[in-house]
């Protein structure tokens, strides 16, 4: 098989399906993973090109017969996007070790685990690794406590891919975005975060998942042939800019 293939985690819904779809619009194969077994079958049914493999990315086993199933079907991997995710907003007192848990579970051991399984793969075909971790673990901010440190911890990952993976033709690279309204963050942002999101951003809105997915799918490709170990913020400007000051704008 000569086309290229691209696992895409969380890929039933969100900034997952979207970047699934570019990717399939560029000619690349996608094995779309998701743990959401009905929703990513409604998702997949009718994109060429693409594939439904169910997987919870936070269990061991599931990992290990994901990439054989994978392998078996499209017989390569050239990319491996890191998108699955869940938030959970809360003050720190009242964040239970079980709610940090399951935070760490998808967000950093899922990462983790996905991305140790992949590199044989990858190595074959000198590919790419693109996580996806958020603005979150770039600038802290309240009620962030698990959710901001795994998306910090995720940063600080692909630092470490890209240091190591490198000698075997391995890139390794993280996409930051800034609010999109998804399933995901519309659980979580409350109207006073979305106001305060937009006074934030100095493009004033929320991106897109396309805005995100085009990022993701550049940096998978060849143009992105050197780039590598570089965290990119999608983000309409909030990471660049400090205090915001609403008031002194037109
Ligand atoms: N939407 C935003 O504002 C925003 C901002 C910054 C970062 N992000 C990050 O972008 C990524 C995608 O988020 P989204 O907004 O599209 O979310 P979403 O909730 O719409 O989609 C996430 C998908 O991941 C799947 N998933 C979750 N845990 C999984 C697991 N353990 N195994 C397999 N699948 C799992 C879900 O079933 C879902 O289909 C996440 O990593 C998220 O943290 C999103």
């Amino acid at each position: 098989m000569t086309q290229k293939l691209a696992l895409v985690t969380g890929a039933a819904r969100g900034i997952g399906l979207a970047t699934t779809k570019l990717f399939l619009r560029d000619g690349w194969n996608v094995a779309m993973i998701d743990r959401d077994a009905p929703t990513l079958a409604e998702a997949a049914k009718d994109l060429d090109g693409a594939r439904a493999f169910v997987c919870d990315v936070s269990i061991p086993e599931a990992v290990d017969q994901l990439y054989k199933d994978v392998l078996e079907k499209f017989g390569r991997i050239d990319a491996l996007v890191n998108n699955a995710g869940v938030a959970d907003f809360g003050p720190i007192e009242e964040t239970t070790f079980a709610r940090w848990r399951t935070v760490m579970d998808t967000n950093l051991d899922g990462v983790f685990l996905m991305s140790q399984a992949a590199i044989a793969a990858l190595r074959e075909t000198r590919g790419a690794i693109v996580n996806i971790a958020s603005i979150s673990g770039l600038r802290a901010s309240t009620l962030r406590v698990a959710y901001g440190t795994s998306k910090a911890a995720v940063i600080h990952m692909t630092k470490q891919q890209a240091a190591e993976l490198g000698e075997h033709g391995i890139r390794a690279n993280c996409v930051c975005p800034g609010p999109v309204r998804t399933k995901l963050a519309m659980a979580v942002h409350s109207p006073a975060i979305i106001a305060a999101y937009h006074d934030a951003i100095p493009l004033n809105r929320y991106g897109s998942e396309d805005e995100i997915g085009e990022v993701i799918v550049f940096l998978c490709g060849d143009k992105a042939s050197y780039v590598t170990g570089q965290v990119v913020a999608s983000d309409g400007g909030f990471d660049s800019t400090g205090i915001g000051l609403p008031d002194l704008r037109d």
